[in-house]
């Protein structure tokens, strides 16, 4: 058994203005917030308990959250009132949690498939400080790199570079050894990555590597936000439950439609990403677009690359 931390305190600021009024992390993801994709998979992986470190916008995820009874796993809220980068977070959140039991820390921008109890269980036989969950990637100079030696352990935390001697980059899933958690110091902002894990690899200590190739994304972009969506939709759109779409919509591109939605008739909409409870009126025409939880949209508007809510309507860098 395992507990975990959720790191979803960021600003969010490379996916403004998706994240002007909601948190990052609460973004809807074919359907579900991003958070939730995520909950689900810890639920997966035998963790019981999850503190969902927060900070910026940090009071939309208690009404949705709760205490996690239904999703079967206990949720708790760490709030920083000022964010304390992601090894204060994760030190300030670890003060809700025991120290028997491997914690697992998960960035609360990333959708992954891998197989985090086999990570825990390669953490274990290897007697590990950290392990992190890396990935190839095609292209590593965008990330920093991690090299690691033939029995997986990691031997440097190289900066982004021109040629970078690996492809395998961070994947932002860490297992901690319980007692490595109270070396990060306490109430005080701290970088994981450029501060704790390069401290741990140069003073010897156990840092590993565990390598699964299987379904990754960071959605910290538009791009990737709506690539992931799209990814997760299985056909042409999805909508959630109590939605209703007159018969002569045309939806198409991987959209995905929230709860209790209402769409109109001879809507066109396109590659979307659509909240909950939103009215989108006869004849409107969008298409790469994001519309906020409770937004409504006029009859026969028409936009392309857009984020609209009930305040705003602004272009996405896309
Ligand atoms: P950008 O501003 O676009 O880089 O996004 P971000 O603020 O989310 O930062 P980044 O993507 O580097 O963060 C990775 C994960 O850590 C995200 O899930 C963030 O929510 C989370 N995170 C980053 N900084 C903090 C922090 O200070 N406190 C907490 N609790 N979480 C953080």
């Amino acid at each position: 058994m395992a507990v975990g931390i959720l790191l979803v305190g960021g600003f969010g600021t490379r996916l403004k203005p998706l994240t002007d009024e909601y948190p990052k992390p609460m973004l809807p993801v074919a359907g579900l917030p991003v958070t939730e994709h995520q909950v689900l998979a810890a639920k997966k992986a035998g963790i019981h308990t999850l503190v969902f470190a927060t900070s910026y916008l940090s009071e939309v995820f208690t009404p949705y959250f709760g205490d996690g009874s239904q999703w079967g796993i206990k949720i708790i809220y760490a709030v920083e009132k000022e964010p304390l980068g992601t090894g204060g977070a994760i030190r300030n959140a670890a003060e809700l949690l025991g120290r028997t039991e491997p914690i697992v820390i998960f960035n609360g921008d990333v959708l992954s498939r891998h197989s985090i109890s086999d990570q825990i269980a390669f953490h274990q036989k290897n007697s590990a400080d950290v392990t992190l969950h890396l990935i190839d990637v095609e292209d590593a100079r965008a990330f920093g790199c991690v090299p690691t030696d033939d029995s997986g352990r990691v031997t440097a935390f190289l900066e982004k570079m021109e040629n970078p001697v690996t492809q395998s980059i961070n994947a932002g899933c860490y297992i901690f050894s319980p007692d490595v958690i109270d070396k990060i110091p306490l109430g005080t902002v701290v970088s994981v990555e450029r501060e704790t894990f390069p401290a741990l690899v140069e003073s010897g200590r156990p840092v590993f590597g565990y390598k699964e190739q299987s379904y990754w994304l960071d959605v910290g972009t538009p791009a990737a936000l709506f690539k992931g969506s799209r990814d997760l939709v299985d056909g042409e759109f999805q909508a959630m439950q109590s939605t209703v779409i007159a018969p002569d919509a045309v939806i198409t591109g991987g959209t995905s439609i929230g709860a209790r939605c209402l769409i109109g008739a001879a809507t066109v909409i396109d590659d979307c990403i659509i909240g909950d409870d939103v009215i989108i009126e006869d004849g409107a025409h969008l298409s790469h677009s994001f519309i906020a939880h409770g937004a409504t949209i006029s009859a026969g508007t028409i936009k392309n690359g857009h984020y609209l809510s009930k305040k705003l309507d602004l272009p996405i860098p896309l």
